[in-house]
């Protein structure tokens, strides 16, 4: 079977929890200045998971979401793939219980794929080069939960959230171009989370040098390879961590474009407001995502209010800690229809509860559960029951009756 050039995403849509904390609270509670997270690191608000919620009800939730508001017929689905760094199972990946819970075809490969904030740019690498070869479709799915201990310079990064991308031959959300082998890995330990903890271990400074190393070395990979410089692109997105993040990858990208001299570049913050600033606002508000960080960023450009995306020409970096990091490009397609309130993404921004300081801290005890009121989720963590995660939730619906709750294990 010949190349398709035209593999891409065909659909997006995304999950983010019901609770958040603002982080003016946080600030306030630490007896910091609000600026520092404000201003300093460019977060506003933090998203965070409900006690019975977790990677694979936001991963199957997320996937619902795709399927119901974009009709996609589950039974065209010939792969899923969850990137997270947030597993809950050492054998058993998130996929299979995506898989089990929307009762998709047993024609299928399910599978995770692992890299820290890489984990879903290296699915969606996997299922463009399928879906080229294949002409079918594949689901992959960013679900994380970023967690770093209290009272550490982490602790106002912390986010919650999933993205789905329904990934295929006819793209109508963003086309990708040939792969560009911009890739880079380099084993450090700038970040990583041990089996035996909940929380990451990251020594934040490094972790920041070695993100804009990484960046630096598959830009210039990309740009090498193909020719193309910064104005060649309408948008520039990057993974990220907090927002301020996002300005000094800019700014690294820009003084290597300095160094060519190649062009009279408009000044840095006249270029950053119109190719990167459009993608942040999500990000703003729902914090570190990890792997779907980058594809938030992209959620965002695509519902921007101010933003002229039908056609744009997209530039992306992906990076996971430990490291492995790519750049990758492509356009976005010319209607906006197809995905323009689709996402998901102002609606359940809109729809959210405001946490306490207390109530966030109480949240983060599993053993001393406070009451709550669950929000209208499809998906549940019902507990483990003989060492099984059990869940609840109804399955996809489109080109199916609605035939109750399921329960993924059973
Ligand atoms: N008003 C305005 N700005 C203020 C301020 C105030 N009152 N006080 C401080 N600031 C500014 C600082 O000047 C600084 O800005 P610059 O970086 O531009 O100089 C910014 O606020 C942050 O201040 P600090 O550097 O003092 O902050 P910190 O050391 O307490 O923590 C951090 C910063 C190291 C990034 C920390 O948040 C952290 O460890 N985060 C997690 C790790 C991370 O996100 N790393 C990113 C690269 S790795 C990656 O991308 C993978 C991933 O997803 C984790």
């Amino acid at each position: 079977m010949g190349r398709n050039e035209r593999a891409g995403i065909e659909a997006i849509a995304v999950h983010v929890p019901n609770l958040y904390l603002d982080l003016k609270d946080l600030a306030q509670a630490n007896s910091v200045d609000p600026a520092k997270y404000q201003k300093g690191l460019g977060c506003q608000r933090m998203a965070w998971p409900e006690p019975d919620e977790d990677p694979v009800s936001m991963a199957a939730e997320v996937a619902h979401r795709l399927i119901d508001s974009y009709a996609v017929d589950p039974a065209t689905i010939g792969m899923v793939i969850a990137g997270t760094e947030s597993g809950v199972d050492a054998a058993k990946p998130i996929a299979s219980f995506v898989h089990g819970l929307l009762s998709l075809p047993q024609r299928c490969r399910t599978f995770d794929t692992q890299h820290a904030c890489y984990g879903a740019t290296a699915g969606l690498r996997l299922a463009l080069d399928w879906c080229r070869t294949t002409r079918k479709r594949a689901l992959v799915i960013a679900t994380d939960i970023a967690r770093y201990d209290v009272h550490s310079p982490g602790e106002p990064t912390q986010g919650a959230g999933a993205v789905a991308m329904l990934v295929g031959p006819d793209p109508a959300v963003v086309q990708f171009e040939d792969p560009v082998e911009a890739v880079y890995a380099s084993h450090v330990f700038d970040f990583f989370r041990p089996h035996y903890r909940s929380t990451a271990v990251v020594d934040g400074r490094y972790s920041l040098e070695c993100y804009l190393t990484a960046l630096e070395n598959t830009y210039v990979a990309y740009t090498e390879a193909t020719g193309r410089r910064l104005l060649d692109f309408r948008y520039l997105l990057f993974h990220v961590p907090f927002p301020k993040m996002a300005w000094k990858a800019f700014g690294r990208v820009y003084d290597i474009e300095q160094a060519r001299n190649h062009t009279e570049l408009p000044s840095k913050e006249e270029l950053f407001a119109r190719m990167t600033e459009p993608a942040l606002w999500g990000n703003r508000e729902v914090g570190n995502v990890y792997s779907g960080s980058l594809y938030l960023s992209l959620a965002s450009l695509l519902e921007a209010d101010d933003a002229a995306v039908e056609g744009a020409f997209v530039g992306m970096f992906s990076y996971g800690s430990g490291n492995c990091a790519e750049f990758l490009a492509g356009r976005v397609c010319h209607d906006a229809s197809v995905w323009r309130n689709r996402t998901g993404l102002r609606q359940l921004l809109a729809e959210r509860r405001r946490l306490t300081h207390a109530e966030y801290l109480a949240l983060r005890e599993p053993a001393n559960p406070a009451p709550f009121t669950p929000s209208p989720r499809r998906y549940r963590f019902l507990g483990i029951e003989n060492h099984q995660r059990k869940y609840v939730g109804p399955k996809a619906s489109h080109s199916r009756n609605r035939a109750g709750d399921a329960y993924a294990g059973l």
